[in-house]
């Protein structure tokens, strides 16, 4: 959707901005563009929306070289977050919202009906605020109204440039998260910039990690945080990279260990018998459909009736496909060895810290090699 095929730019005082850069980010796809202040993200954004024209190279979008678009129409097409937000200060925030419908010919009813609706999405009650004033607004909200005007025209592209730097991190992360909600319906193709290496791992579906004028890595967030292509990625990802990945592994049904199950309705004695020879001291409870009920001590059982009777509910579950860092979460906050994970009510299994570390190398591994975790056989890494 947009694609970069070996740009330069160079500045007219001989600063290169911008060194052979080649990516593409597909249709619906969110990029993040992270690095250090200065190494020439802005440039970069600036160029598909020719606010800046490259020395060399060509940019693509939608299969159309920009350098043959008529830049206003160009820009109409495009939706862009820029860095300092930048609203008009004498216009309301309704009509700040509803500036490029109004551009492109909508009526004002329609245009302002529109901007409503978008400020709406972005979490501002358009009675509220629509009439106020940028000044008369926190600097958070500010972020949203730049968000909601980009949002207005219904364009298929957005750039947005830091579009939530100007914020405290509890704030951000708030906006991070009503934005990937956004993003989850509307589908927009993006191009965001930031230099939160943080910021990017959460939003983007691929990482673009820049260095001076250069992208050093291009890939998931994964396999960023996984394996570093260079040491200068490394070293900007951080030292506690693996921590981070937590946040970004998925929990997979392969990586669940399956402890002893008894049934509500069986009897006490026997479900201590059976798990009395196997080892076990303890056993998952599953009602007659499969589902989770809790969990039961083999001491316990001693004292007779159905496991049902002497059974613990159990609250603490985290649904497959969640990231493992929230299995983490769970098992410190419970102070539990364990945690069952569900597909939809029904038991798959329970992580361990053993079995989430096993999980974390693993995807390391899968992701280097490019293949699947489930390919991906835990003694082949575990000395890795
Ligand atoms: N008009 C210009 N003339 C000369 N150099 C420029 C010009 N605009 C930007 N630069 C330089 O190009 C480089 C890249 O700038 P750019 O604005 O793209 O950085 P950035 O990655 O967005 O940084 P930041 O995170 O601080 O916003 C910087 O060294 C900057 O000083
Ligand atoms: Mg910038």
């Amino acid at each position: 959707m947009i694609r970069f095929e070996q740009v330069t730019k160079r500045y007219p005082d001989g600063t290169t901005a911008v060194d052979g850069l080649s990516f593409e980010v597909a249709e619906g796809e969110l990029v993040t563009l992270v690095g250090p202040s200065g190494c020439g993200k802005t440039t970069t954004m600036m160029m598909v929306n020719r606010l800046i024209e490259p020395t060399s190279g060509r940019i693509l979008v939608n299969g159309e070289d920009v350098a043959t678009v008529d830049p206003v129409l160009l820009r109409r097409r495009i939706g862009y977050v820029i860095q300092q937000v930048g609203l008009f200060p004498h216009r309301t925030v309704l009509d700040n919202t509803a500036t490029v419908p109004t551009l492109v010919g909508w009526k004002k009813a329609k245009a302002r009906a529109r901007a409503a609706e978008l400020l709406d999405l972005v979490g501002l009650d358009p009675k509220t605020y629509g009439p106020r004033y940028p000044e008369q607004l926190s600097g958070g909200q500010r972020q949203r109204v730049g968000v909601a005007r980009a949002l207005a025209a219904d364009p298929p592209v957005l750039l947005m440039d830091e579009p939530f730097g100007a914020v405290d991190p509890v704030v951000r992360e708030q906006l991070q998260d009503e934005f990937l909600r956004m993003q989850e319906a509307v589908r927009k193709t993006v191009l965001l910039v930031t230099h939160d290496i943080e910021e990017a791992v959460r939003l983007g579906d691929r990482i673009a990690v820049y260095g001076q004028g250069r992208i050093e890595q291009f890939d998931t967030p994964g396999a960023v945080l996984g394996t570093p292509a260079t040491p200068y990625v490394a070293e900007f990802v951080g030292a506690d990279r693996g921590l981070k990945r937590l946040s970004v592994t998925e929990i997979e049904a392969d990586d669940l260990e399956q402890p002893p199950i008894a049934r509500l309705d069986e009897p006490a004695a026997q479900a201590a018998a059976w798990l009395d020879a196997e080892g076990a001291r303890w056993a998952v409870v599953l009602d007659a459909a499969g589902d989770l009920h809790g969990w039961v001590g083999v001491d316990e059982l001693a004292a007779g009736g159905t496991v049902g009777d002497l059974a613990h509910r159990m609250n603490s579950w985290v649904p497959v496909g969640a990231p493992l860092k929230q299995a983490f979460g769970v098992m410190l906050q419970h102070d539990a060895g364990w945690v069952a994970v569900l597909e939809g009510p029904r038991f798959l299994g329970v992580l361990t810290p053993a079995k989430l570390h096993e999980a974390l190398r693993r995807s390391v591994d899968a992701d280097a090699r490019g293949v699947s975790r489930g390919q991906v056989d835990f003694d082949s890494v575990a000395d890795a």
